[in-house]
């Protein structure tokens, strides 16, 4: 049985601060997630006065340490923009040597596309909440277990049934860190919706047999466990010499049937994610993180 890392939420202080706007508190959550430390208005810059008093002042919205760089985010409302300019104009004259970029709404929503939602339109990078698991915690994970899963059937050949689709990113990742001879195959199973909810029915069989053979069920995610328990019943039928399970997800909150899991990646809490081969609406499977969607995205669909 492999042992699962709790999935740590990166104690950023996104959580914590007050922002202004929603872009402040997402580019925040973006910092966060790369470790880049940051000060959210740390210093107001005086710009004006009237004799001794103060009467105009700057507070840009970031201020990165490792950077010495000053950032401050726009909005889309035109008349916004030309006032923050001309402050900008002004704050430039005055303190020359302090770093300071402004940045526009399609420059935001570049740095996103350059730190991994690159795959999506705008409106779907808008859709995502958190980043939950990185890619660099999917590879590492995944690598992991590739090699647990190859010293624990040395001298085997074993058998890896994938349940589609969630499960392609994964299995394309494990498959390759697993130094055996591996066989693959997968099913499509469909869920009965209306009074018989909760049942499934095969779609796709599989296309070789498995009696006599090592299968390693290997799926996405187990939430109730109702599928898994299915399918492992409707495999153990064809009399396999063993079958285990393998699956990258374990939303063990929400289980209702015990089914037996010998390899998880990560436990993740009881959340609708989405992102490395995991869908919303067949949507997002191409992200190459897991994330969890904003209630706003859920609700949409209803
Ligand atoms: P179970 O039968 O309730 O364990 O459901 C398992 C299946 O539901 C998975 O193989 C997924 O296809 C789907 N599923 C459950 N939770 C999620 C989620 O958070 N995101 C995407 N799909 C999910
Ligand atoms: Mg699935």
């Amino acid at each position: 049985m492999a042992t699962s890392p709790l999935l740590h939420r990166p104690a950023g202080k996104a959580g914590v601060v007050r922002f202004a706007n929603e872009s402040e508190e997402e580019f925040a959550r973006l910092l966060d997630f790369y470790g880049l430390e940051w000060e959210y208005e740390p210093r107001s810059f005086p710009l004006r006065y009237d004799g001794d008093r103060l009467v105009e002042a700057f507070t840009p919205d970031f201020y990165l340490p490792a950077l010495d760089l000053y950032i401050e985010l726009t909005t889309l409302k035109q008349g916004l923009v030309t006032e923050k300019h001309r402050k900008l104009r002004q704050f430039r004259e005055l303190y020359p040597d302090v770093q300071i970029k402004l940045l526009y709404r399609k420059d935001y929503l570049r740095l996103l596309a350059k730190y991994g939602f690159g795959p999506l339109s705008e409106t779907e990078a808008m859709a995502i909440q958190d980043v939950l698991i990185s890619q660099s915690d999917l590879e590492r994970r995944v690598e992991e277990l590739g090699a647990q899963i190859s010293r624990d059937y040395a001298g085997k050949e074993p058998v890896f049934i994938g349940v589609l689709k969630g499960v392609t990113c994964f299995m394309a990742d494990l498959m390759r860190h697993v130094s055996l001879p591996v066989i693959i195959d997968f099913m499509a199973i469909s869920s009965y919706e209306g009074d018989r909810a909760g049942a499934v029915r095969i779609v796709k069989d599989l296309d070789l047999s498995i009696e006599g053979r090592d299968v390693l069920v290997v799926e996405d995610i187990v939430d109730t466990g109702m599928t898994l328990n299915t399918l492992l019943r409707y495999l153990e039928a064809r009399n396999p010499r063993s079958l285990k399970v393998c699956t990258l997800l374990d939303k063990r909150v929400r289980r209702l049937v015990d089914v037996p899991l010998d390899y998880v990646g990560f436990e993740v809490p009881d959340e609708f994610v989405v992102g490395y081969g995991l869908d919303f609406g067949q949507k997002f499977r191409n992200l190459p993180f897991v994330a969890t969607l904003s209630v706003e995205a859920l609700e949409a669909r209803g």
